[in-house]
């Protein structure tokens, strides 16, 4: 089963749970992968990035140099994109010079816009409402640890409303997890996302939760993720009320203590301690050293951590791989 040639990976919810588990199991095959010579030899890879990347980024230019594909980075700053020139005409004219491109950047309209009007593969990497390519890495950590994704207890602390709230449940409905959102009402995804989940989820052996205790989700947990309480793109004024309304789903040692979790996942980066610009002004401001996860839980589980890091590179690698080569092409048969 390889439905994925020529296609853009734009939102889990354009797949089914078997697709999205094909590119999980593809991504736990690819440690070490390399095929410069291969079917995606010579093609041109356009990446843009209107939003700041490490992990995604370095991902992408690895997986296409590991792949033997050309990358032209392009971003806000040094592109006419946004300013100048419209993305529906960005879209045609890379269209016409790359063979796909990634995109990096605010609505999900955007990378949908760049798919329809450049007639080429498009991969979303982060807009404001999902980061897909990011849960093909979550899942592949937790496979990893499992054995399945059925059945496995996922809960999520903090704004569920962003980019990894939406995704993470979308990819949990569809594969069959049991998906638990544990924050302040608000700080759910829309309720429209949230039925559909939940009907998803029922016809595919799973569910979609939600509490605002943070022992209650604890108890149930096999899985704890987290991720930055201010977003990327979001301005510095809603620090103070995201910081009064989430510290109570802070993931500490009493929450720890409160479960029999195996694996904390964060998408990273995170604001543990006082080593970056942001989470030293957060300090200055409002008195916390440690922000969505405490230092302590953080380097406890850095294990999982810094392995869904790594697996960005595989799981990019495997979409990369799903889409540039035709229906047919085995990555591991080398005759
Ligand atoms: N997790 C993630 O997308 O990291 P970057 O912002 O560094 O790409
Ligand atoms: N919600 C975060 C995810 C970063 C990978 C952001 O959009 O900044």
């Amino acid at each position: 089963m390889k439905p994925f040639t020529n296609k853009s990976f734009l939102k889990l919810l354009d797949f089914t749970g078997d697709e999205i588990e094909y590119l999980v199991d593809l991504a736990l095959k690819m440690d070490g992968y390399k095929d410069r010579g291969g079917p995606c030899a010579g093609k041109n890879a356009a990446l843009i990035f209107e939003k700041t990347s490490t992990r995604t980024r370095c991902a992408f230019e690895v997986a296409c140099a590991d792949l033997g594909i050309n990358t032209v980075y392009l971003d806000s700053s040094t592109s006419q994109l946004g300013k100048k020139e419209s993305v529906k005409d960005t879209a045609r004219v890379l269209g016409a010079m790359f063979d796909a491109m990634c995109y990096r950047g605010f609505g999900q309209e955007r990378v949908e816009t760049l798919a329809e009007y450049s007639g080429i593969p498009v991969w979303n990497a982060l807009t404001n409402e999902s980061h897909p390519t990011q849960i093909i890495a979550d899942f592949a950590v937790i496979k990893k640890t499992f054995g399945t994704l059925k059945g496995v207890n996922l809960v999520y602390f903090g704004d569920a409303r962003y980019n990894m709230g939406n995704s993470l449940m979308v990819g949990a409905a569809k594969t069959g997890m049991n998906f638990t959102a544990c924050c302040p009402k608000e700080y759910m995804p829309s309720d429209e996302l949230v039925s559909l989940c939940k009907e998803m989820s029922l016809r595919n052996g799973g569910s979609v939760n939600f509490t605002e205790d943070p022992k209650e989700a604890a108890k149930i947990a096999d899985v704890i993720y987290t991720d930055v309480w201010v977003s990327m793109g979001e301005p510095d004024e809603v620090w103070s009320k995201r910081i009064k309304d989430l510290l109570p789903y802070q993931v500490n040692m009493d929450v720890i203590n409160s479960s029999n979790v195996k694996i904390v996942l964060h998408c990273l980066p995170s604001f543990h301690n006082l080593e970056t610009d942001i989470g030293l002004n957060v300090y200055k401001k409002f008195g916390l050293k440690e922000l969505e996860i405490t230092d302590e839980v953080f380097e406890k589980f850095s294990g999982s951590i810094f392995e869904e890091a790594k697996f960005r590179l595989l799981s990019i690698k495997a979409i990369i791989l799903a889409t540039l080569t035709p229906d047919d092409h085995d990555p591991f048969d080398k005759n």
